[in-house]
């Protein structure tokens, strides 16, 4: 319904009740109508019609897909820009290309901003900032998520250093929110130059596919600086960085399906660090015996971990984050008995599941986020190691992959581990076991804890053995069934305590239920510091 409309309802009820009578009431009411629409109408029909063209929508359209019906309640909707050089003084839009405010999805409150496209490119002027930076530190106050959809061509180009302080004032209340709300930002159009960490600083990234793309510098000033011949869309579009850069979390299709997909992000965490995430129903108990035929009798042979997830949460709820990025570990969002967590797995259909620089950076950044908004984690195992290789280490693998051990050792929040197959050397200790905090730790009947795989173990403690055998290729066979006995199993660990239970894959479900009921109620708490030191 347009705001006009409840607006002339409102004059004829104030009118009947006595309290307008005059005209110049009227007038009054009139102008606020007139402005309203005014408002409504962004940067004009012919804009909105280009957007559309582009297959975008616009700001307005956004928020109404957003939020829930009739929820949204706009704030500063007639502010205007104070610029008056390079012509501006004759160029005004009510709300000055950003539409903010507060609204629902759910029926949980989230406050919104939206960048209209259609008012000088959605650019980033002094008053745009503001309105911004209003609701941000109204989202902080209240302990309220933020939703920022972002569609702009940067900093308002006419109106200079102003622009920039404005960047600065959101960059700073974005880091300062960090870890007290979930901060959310979807991409649906440019977004160069610093704009980009805006958006960076925040938890999640979304964006829309073959619309919206980010990049520090485009390919113009790329091209003079490398010489390198590269398109927008290869440079900074979407599926850019959400399979190479891993800037992105998320890419949609068509701008519907990434709202829908913010709508269902934010179905799995809390409103803010102090408050505990949606609740659904346990939707009782369901067949996993497939569970137990799922591991492949041979142990360099890959399965998809995302089977195992599947047995084990409850059903469709898996909400895969970083899908295409690092694909070696799997993270995302799902629930188990009703309950939100967090899960960790690697992946042993893509590179055996070995951990590397990305896998590292991008499990540790989800423990991260889980860690701070009280989302219990799930860790499941199976890792041949860390990957050897001169640009892994050149690179800083040992810098990344400790990014993911300190994420887990720092994280307070429930913590279960199932190891379904191989935990072999650090990364048995990085992946959520015992000794850096996990609070329950079991594994599989085909779990193989040890500092190494068979094979390997065997060419090293037995190799003048082996040499000297008549038969070498026999010899390392035996030594290699001698060491599987002893050590390639989940009984060394479980015989310590490192391992609480050796489960049957079926079991696991109905097991994890009641591990995260027991462990709901968890407090642990860091030694005092001020922050810790991540090796970034
Ligand atoms: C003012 C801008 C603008 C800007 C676009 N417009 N960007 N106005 N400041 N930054 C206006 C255009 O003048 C135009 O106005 C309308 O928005 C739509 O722009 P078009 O160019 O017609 O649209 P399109 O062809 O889709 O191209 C979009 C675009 C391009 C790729 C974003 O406009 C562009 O390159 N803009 C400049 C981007 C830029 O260099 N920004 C500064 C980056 S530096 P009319 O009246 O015709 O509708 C930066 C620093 C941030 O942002 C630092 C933070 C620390």
């Amino acid at each position: 319904m347009g705001i006009g409309s409840s607006d002339s309802i409102q004059v004829v009820y104030l009118r009947k009740k006595g309290k307008v009578s005059d005209n110049s009431n009227h007038k009054k009411f009139k102008k606020l109508e007139e402005k309203n629409q005014k408002a409504l109408e962004g940067g004009g029909e012919e804009r909105i019609k280009k957007q559309h063209a582009k297959g975008k929508l616009t700001a307005r359209e956004r928020i109404n897909l957003l939020l829930d019906e009739g929820s949204f309640e706009e704030m500063g909707k007639f502010v205007d820009h104070r610029s008056t050089m390079f012509g501006l003084d004759k160029e005004h839009y009510l709300g000055d290309g950003v539409i903010t405010g507060y609204g629902k999805i759910s029926d949980r409150p989230v406050y919104v901003f939206s960048q209209d496209f259609t008012v000088f490119g959605g650019s980033l002027s002094e008053a745009h900032a503001e309105k911004i930076v209003k609701i941000m530190d109204l989202a902080m106050k209240n302990g309220v998520p933020l939703i920022g959809l972002n569609d702009s061509g940067g900093a308002r180009i006419q109106e200079g250093v102003v622009s920039l302080a404005g960047y600065a004032d959101i960059f700073f209340r974005n880091t300062r929110a960090s870890g007290v709300i979930p901060q959310i930002s979807a991409i649906m159009g440019p977004c160069a130059g610093g704009a980009v960490y805006s958006p960076a600083i925040t938890d999640y990234i979304f964006m829309v596919d073959q619309s919206s793309y980010m990049f520090v510098t485009g390919p113009n000033v790329v091209k003079t600086v490398t010489h390198e011949d590269v398109t927008h869309e290869d440079l900074g579009g979407a599926s850019t960085h959400a399979s190479k850069s891993g800037v992105t979390h998320f890419i949609s299709d068509n701008e519907v399906q990434c709202i829908r997909d913010i709508q269902k992000l934010l179905s799995y965490i809390p409103q803010n660090c102090e408050d505990d995430p949606p609740r659904f129903p346990n939707p009782g108990q369901k067949d996993t015996s497939f569970l137990d035929e799922l591991i492949p009798e041979n142990p360099n042979q890959p399965y998809d971990m995302r089977e195992v997830i599947k047995g084990l949460v409850d059903d469709r709820s898996f909400f895969e984050v970083h899908k295409n990025y690092a694909e070696n570990i799997v993270v995302g969002f799902s629930r188990i008995g009703g309950r939100s967590v967090g899960i960790v797995g690697n992946q042993p259909s893509v590179l055996a599941g070995v951990l590397n620089i990305e896998a590292s950076r991008k499990g540790a950044r989800f423990v991260r986020f889980c860690d701070s908004f009280n989302i219990p984690l799930l860790v499941l195992v199976d890792v041949p190691g860390f990957l050897p290789g001169t640009d892994q280490e050149w690179n800083g693998i040992i810098t990344n992959g400790a990014k993911l051990l300190y994420a887990f050792s720092e994280a307070t929040v429930p913590r279960v581990t199932v190891i379904t197959r191989k935990a072999y050397g650090g990364a048995y200790d990085v992946m959520n076991s015992k000794h850096i905090g996990a609070d329950l730790n079991y594994a599989w009947p085909h779990a193989e804890i040890a500092v190494m795989g068979a094979k390997g173990a065997s060419e090293i403690i037995f190799k003048r053995e082996i040499a000297s055998a008549k038969d070498p290729e026999k010899k390392l066979q035996e030594k290699i069934d001698e060491y599987t006995e002893k050590f390639a199993n989940p009984y060394r660990a479980a015989e310590r305590g490192y391992i609480d239970e050796v489960l049957m894959p079926s079991d696991t479900r109905e097991k994890l239920i009641r591990a995260f009921e027991m462990l709901e109620n968890k407090v642990e708490n860091l030694p005092k510091k001020k922050h810790g030191n991540i090796p970034l």
